[in-house]
């Protein structure tokens, strides 16, 4: 046994009480329906921190879907942790003082250890909002090392849209990802995220949600990579604030960086 699998066992065996925690502070959830085949014990602790912390309200007792948010079978742990700190849609975001590192973790382990073709994804979901979900999944995929996972967004990407160049685009896509090539892939579909799948966003505002992902999950060299873009993109009046927010960065000030980046994305930063 390593020390990580150690550690997540002494978590396992604090969270009862955790539990009990968030049963009396936390906003009524629904209640758990009792399952057929009952989990191993940590597997079900799991699974409550899943429904306790909010996630099942809206994607279903199980992670299978809701009529208001997708299925989320075929997961890693790393881009649910994205996700949840970071999400660019509907989905609220959860901060560190709502659901610790720890916790966050176990339940990324449940989603990973959920079974299905994750076909069920985009049900109910309108067409520009499940293509423009898959964009932002296969992103963070790529970013965070999960090629596969990637693909699989692609390819759902590619089943719903009708044949055209952003159809061509993609398959050209897969296959580089197919053949193990990362990087095109990466900026293509920062290309047809901006303006195509998410029409009013721009490729500096993308590049600074993608810096802002990265630092939430403490990945520091992926968010000044993605300022660096975003410093590209940007028009003059950005050129002081993106600066500074590269200095911020380097400095190990993540949470003013943070803040910086907040303001430019809501458009508070005015050239003066
Ligand atoms: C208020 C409803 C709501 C809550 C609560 C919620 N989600 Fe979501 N989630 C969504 C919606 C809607 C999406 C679709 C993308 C978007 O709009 O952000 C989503 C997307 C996701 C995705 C990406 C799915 C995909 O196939 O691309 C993951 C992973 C995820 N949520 C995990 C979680 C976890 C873990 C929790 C609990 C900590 C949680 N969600 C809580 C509504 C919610």
């Amino acid at each position: 046994m390593d020390i990580k699998r150690l550690i997540r066992l002494a978590a396992v065996i604090a969270l009862p009480l955790i539990g009990l925690a968030l049963a009396v502070f936390s906003s009524p959830t629904p209640t758990p329906t009792p399952t057929s085949t009952p989990l191993p014990v940590a597997d079900a602790d799991e699974h409550q921190l899943f429904i306790t912390n909010g996630c099942a309200a809206c994607h279903g007792q199980n992670g299978d879907g809701s009529p208001i948010a997708p299925a989320l079978a075929g997961h890693s742990e790393a881009t649910v942790e994205r996700q949840v700190r970071t999400p660019r849609l509907q989905m609220p975001s959860f901060t560190v003082d709502q659901i610790s590192d720890e916790e966050l973790e176990l339940i990324a382990d449940y989603i990973a250890s959920l079974e299905g073709e994750g076909n069920e994804h985009h049900e109910g979901m309108e067409l520009t909002a499940a293509l423009e979900m898959h964009h932002w999944m296969a992103l963070d995929a790529i970013e965070v090392g999960e090629p596969d996972e990637a693909i699989h967004h692609v390819q759902h990407i590619i089943d719903l849209l009708e044949a055209g160049d952003h159809h061509d685009r993609m398959e050209a896509v897969l296959e580089a990802l197919q053949a193990g090539d990362v990087h095109d892939p990466e900026h293509e579909i920062e290309e047809m995220l901006a303006g195509t799948a998410s029409p009013d966003l721009s490729l500096r505002d993308l590049h600074l949600q993608q810096a802002m992902a990265a630092i939430a999950t403490d990945e520091v060299p992926d968010a000044l990579h993605h300022v660096l873009h975003a410093q590209n993109e940007a028009d003059p009046s950005a050129a002081d604030a993106l600066g500074e927010i590269v200095d911020l960065l380097n400095a190990g000030e993540l949470h003013d960086a943070e803040h910086e980046i907040g303001e430019l994305l809501s458009g508070e930063v005015h050239a003066d």
